[in-house]
């Protein structure tokens, strides 16, 4: 973990959040290329789940919702974490989670093991920000930042049936903001207070939910696999009984083995009606489908969700290669191409040579219309590839003395470094197809 820490440091993937102030406990801000890795997992989560189907609708809804929905939902009695209090050294604990902590004390054990610790019993803490809305501040103004994006969708359920005209199964999906008050958050991107969702409520009849459960978990995997993680990295995980949140009928969580352990990557949950029905009690609108012979129900729901931080995080980690090339060092990231942030640098041999950075901006210019592309002339050609190769990108077309004799470039190839010539006038052709090839990392 801490090489991708400091690879996204250095190469200004994610950096600390307002470090200049001392930083944030476990706040991130997103530099260029994580901005552009980031858009890049939101945009193929929408396209497999919106752009490539016929039964899904995109949704954006607010953040700050009527408290009302929280109450219905169960989150504002359920949504807690059991924590403990060290009155020695005053750190915090998730009390489930005891075995797995540092206490404040050096040589650091674990809360409870040394004579001074001193735990109090644990008590139930809710994970949602609470804050007001408006001028007046009492407990009338009350709201909380959302901890899920679900919610939003399931009080926009009928506004989609009607406006849509959808009859299950369909579903809808959504990417954006959320905020947990972590008690235990870290693991750089893994567990932060503010991250984003991508969620997707998929409304079925009931008898028809325990084979959605299956498809989505079967559909969800298969979507990791498609964009490069590796299936040995990857496995599948009922939860017990025991294990399942308050809503669930049943859950399984994707999981990704982060250097942290098998970790949960997504999940996938049978929500069964419990939301609908929450919402239509406390809502007093009804929020079932009725179909055109009369028949009416509440649908179940199965829900895939997952989050865009975390999945860079598991790309970067599977991304991450380290080599010795003609006896020196290198450093790649074999992301996906379609998830690097840039798809081809286009470089001038030598940056001195002004017919040389003619063709190669004009390459530049050509190729930045279609695609995410990064001109770059700053330093030896051996630094600028291996600056490329930290980034992921997968392609580096140059621009050198037999382009200008021929009008041909070479192309170099991130992942087995292999070098051809191609005519510059094919250049844009070459790099649509190659980025819509099929990819699958060489790691082992
Ligand atoms: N609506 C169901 C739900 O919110 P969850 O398993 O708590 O389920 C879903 O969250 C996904 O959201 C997780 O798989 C993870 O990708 C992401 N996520 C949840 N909490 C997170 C956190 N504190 N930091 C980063 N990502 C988080």
């Amino acid at each position: 973990m801490d090489k991708i820490v400091s690879l996204s440091r250095r190469r200004g993937f994610v950096f600390p959040s307002s470090e200049i102030y001392g930083g944030l406990g476990s706040a991130y801000d997103y530099g260029h290329y994580g901005v552009l890795a980031k858009n890049n997992i939101k945009a193929l989560w929408l396209q497999a789940m919106v752009q490539e189907r016929d039964d899904i609708v995109a949704l954006d809804s607010a953040i700050i919702l009527n408290p009302r929905v929280w109450e219905a939902s169960g989150h504002v009695t359920g949504f807690t974490d059991p924590l403990v209090d060290c009155r020695t050294c005053k750190l915090r604990f998730r009390a489930d989670q005891l075995e797995q902590a540092s206490c404040g004390r050096k040589p650091s054990k674990r809360p409870g093991e040394t004579p001074d610790c001193d735990l109090t019993e644990a008590r139930q803490f809710n994970l949602m920000f609470k804050t007001q809305v408006g001028a007046v501040e009492d407990s009338s103004s009350d709201a909380y930042l959302r901890p899920e994006t679900a919610q939003g969708i399931f009080v926009n359920f009928k506004n989609v049936l009607q406006l849509a005209r959808r009859k299950p199964p369909f579903g809808i999906a959504q990417i954006g903001k959320s905020f947990r008050n972590e008690i235990t958050p870290g693991n750089f991107l893994f567990r932060t207070r503010e991250f984003e969702q991508m969620e997707m409520e998929y409304f079925v009849p009931p008898a028809e939910a325990e084979e959605w459960y299956r498809y989505w978990i079967d559909q969800r995997y298969a979507w990791y696999v498609r964009y490069g993680l590796r299936e040995s990295m990857l496995r599948i995980r009922p939860h017990e009984a025991d294990e399942l949140a308050h809503y669930a009928r049943a859950a399984s969580d994707i999981e990704y083995l982060f250097p942290i352990g098998w970790s949960e990557l997504e999940g996938i949950a049978d929500r069964g009606d419990f939301d609908l029905t929450q919402h239509t009690q406390q809502s007093g609108t009804k929020l079932e489908f009725v179909g055109e012979g009369g028949e009416r129900y509440t649908p179940y729901v199965i829900e895939p969700a997952g989050g865009p931080d975390r999945t860079l995080l598991a790309m970067l980690v599977d991304a991450y290669d380290e080599e010795v090339v003609a006896e020196r060092d290198r450093i790649v990231l074999r992301l996906h191409p379609a998830v690097a942030p840039v798809k081809a640098a286009i470089l001038p041999l030598i940056p001195r040579n002004g017919d040389m950075v003619e063709k190669a901006r004009g390459l530049f210019e050509e190729l930045r219309k279609r695609h995410m592309v990064e001109y770059d002339d700053g330093g030896q050609i051996g630094r600028r590839y291996r600056r490329q190769d930290e980034i992921g990108t997968p392609f580096a077309f140059t621009v050198d003395d037999q382009t200008l004799e021929d009008d041909t470039v070479t192309v170099r190839d991130r992942d087995s470094l292999a070098q051809e010539r191609l005519p510059l006038g094919r250049v844009r052709e070459w790099l649509g197809e190659a980025l819509e090839r099929p990819w699958r990392t060489p790691k082992a």
